[in-house]
């Protein structure tokens, strides 16, 4: 074979394998089996459009249901990002714990945030403990909440 044939059949591989660059604190990434099935819940999301904009989970939802929350500046690709996010759900405490995870950029950050008024625009990553379903989610403020990824994990166990 020639040398850069075997290269250019290495690099898929290369890429697949580049490791995610975890955030002090946050859960561990683990990979999830591909036995689990993972979903996307976002309206609209299988109807074609790859970047879904402008939905947040409703407030009650994050309410009662958050587990984790982190936003940052990301040096990585939006796709690491959402892939780093579903398996920060899938690490979570006990197996099952988390159940849905939620990434988006231009996430305003909460009031109280590292003891911060908040308001500031990141990339934010949320986990969850229970499934989101479309319905879970409503409108945003226009410009926020950009190329969303939302994951509800399915394992039988
Ligand atoms: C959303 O994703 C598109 C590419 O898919 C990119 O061009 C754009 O900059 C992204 N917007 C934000 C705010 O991340």
């Amino acid at each position: 074979m020639h040398p850069s044939a075997f290269l250019a059949s290495l690099l898929p591989l290369l890429a697949a394998a580049s490791p995610l660059v975890e955030r002090a604190g946050g859960p561990a990434s683990v990979p999830v089996p591909a036995s689990c099935a993972v979903i996307n819940p976002l309206p609209f999301a299988n109807c074609g459009s790859s970047n879904v904009d402008g939905y947040k989970p409703n407030p009650d939802f994050v309410t009662d249901h958050l587990l984790y929350q982190a936003y940052f500046t990301s040096g990585q690709s939006q796709a690491e990002d959402a892939q780093q996010c579903k398996e920060q759900c899938f690490g979570y405490g006990n197996p099952g714990q988390c159940k849905s995870s939620f990434i988006a950029n231009q996430v305003p950050t909460p009031k109280g945030y590292y003891g911060t008024k908040g308001g500031q625009l990141e990339t934010g990553c949320l986990l969850f403990d229970e499934y989101l379903s479309p319905l879970d989610f409503i409108s945003s403020k226009a410009g926020r909440y950009v190329n969303a990824t939302a994951t509800d994990i399915y394992c039988s166990r």
